[in-house]
């Protein structure tokens, strides 16, 4: 099909690997499973970033500069002015950081690192009437974000199990944000342009949009007996069921498992998160699959990233409208890499289009 370039081969990348019929996603040389909950989002952060910086520092020193870059982008909170206060969580935190400097420099990739992080607490908060917290450099990344929702040092499982989400989604190979961002880099427009296009891109429901209306799903299910009728009326109506579905997975999305045992593990140290949700969600998902298996028999419809993010996220504590956010803090980093692949060794990305339309009158007569 031409429309959604099913198949067509359009980077070569060192950074990682989506096998859709095995299951599988591979990070620069590593399984999802030796990465998600046994890593930092910062320690994925230089994994992914190695080589494509001279002056990349040691992981630690990375954190420390990664903080820095926190406290730096918090000046433009002053920015939020009424205006954006209107505008939904995405758009206001691509409104802030549309006001970077761009650049092909390791501070210019940390600032946006740190973009996402810092700008949503703030407009969440602004939301409500409320100051933005000035970020902790000292403290970890996802710490310090959690800290700058409410003012609290979140306990460690918290911080862990969003250390554990955002490695999980920080590369995907070449989805439609990656391939945004790295069509922007090709042009040499910089890192904030491209990161600009990933976000641009990661908002729409049938890429990074669609966990927040996967917790409106559950809520407007509400019990796992109404779970079959619901999605079938859905269905009937001829809605997407939200979290299920791929391009390149034919079988169930290997973050779905790994953002399930993310949840399970805070659901350990802190069983008071769960107020029934797994239970209903392991419901409505058994249901969503028998349903799309009838109505799709020639299509297989498996579980995607997305399903498992909105209970893990929720069990985190962030609001469901700054889910996309939240995703856009992970995948940065993915978008950084790959636009830095793309200036050092790939070309201008110019595909060509085929005219269907009418031929000018004077050939045609
Ligand atoms: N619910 C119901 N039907 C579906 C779903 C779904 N979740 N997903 C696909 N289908 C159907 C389509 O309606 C289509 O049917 P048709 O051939 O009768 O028109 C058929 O399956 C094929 O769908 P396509 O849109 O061609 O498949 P594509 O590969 O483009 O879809 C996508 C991938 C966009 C993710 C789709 O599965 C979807 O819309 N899912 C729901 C939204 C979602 O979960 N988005 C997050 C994706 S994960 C991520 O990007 C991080």
């Amino acid at each position: 099909m031409i429309g959604g370039l099913e198949g067509v081969v359009a980077a070569e990348t060192v950074l990682s690997a989506v096998d859709g019929e095995g299951g599988r996603l591979v990070i620069r040389g590593h399984t999802l499973g030796e990465l998600a909950g046994r890593t930092s989002f910062e320690q994925v952060a230089h994994l992914l970033l190695e080589g494509f910086f001279d002056d990349l520092p040691d992981p630690e020193a990375l954190a420390r500069r990664l903080g820095a870059a926190r406290a730096q982008v918090f000046a433009h909170t002053t920015a939020i002015d009424e205006t954006l206060k209107t505008l939904g969580p995405i758009e206001a935190m691509r409104a802030l950081t549309a006001r970077l400097a761009d650049g092909d420099d390791l501070d210019t990739a940390l600032r946006l690192l740190a973009a996402p992080a810092v700008f949503t607490p703030a407009v969440l908060r602004a939301a409500r009437s409320l100051a933005p917290i000035a970020p902790d450099p000292a403290l970890g990344h996802t710490a310090d974000i959690l800290r700058m929702l409410d003012g609290r040092i979140p306990s460690p499982a918290r911080a862990a199990a969003l250390d554990a989400y955002l490695v999980t989604v920080s590369d995907h190979g070449l989805n439609a944000s990656t391939f945004a961002a790295r069509v922007v880099a090709s042009t040499q427009a910089g890192l904030t342009s491209a990161v600009l296009a990933g976000i641009s891109a990661l908002k729409g429901p049938l890429h990074g949009g669609a966990p927040g209306p996967v917790i409106e799903m559950l809520d407007a299910i509400g019990t796992p007996e109404n779970a079959a009728p619901w999605l079938q009326a859905a269905l009937d109506r001829g809605e997407r069921l939200m979290g299920f579905g791929h391009r390149v997975y034919r079988v169930r999305d290997p973050r779905a498992d790994a953002l399930k045992g993310a949840y399970r593990t805070l659901n350990v140290a802190e069983p008071a998160r769960d107020p029934g949700r797994l239970a209903l969600a392991e419901a409505v998902e058994a249901a969503a699959l028998e349903a799309l298996r009838q109505a799709k028999p020639d299509r297989r419809l498996e579980t995607n990233v997305e399903f498992y993010t909105a209970l893990l996220l929720e069990a985190v504590g962030l609001p469901h409208e700054a889910f996309t956010c939240v995703f856009a803090m992970g995948r940065t980093t993915g978008w950084l890499a790959h636009a830095r692949e793309q200036v050092l060794s790939g070309r201008l990305i110019r595909p060509q289009s085929a005219y269907v339309g009418p031929a000018p009158e004077a050939e045609a007569a």
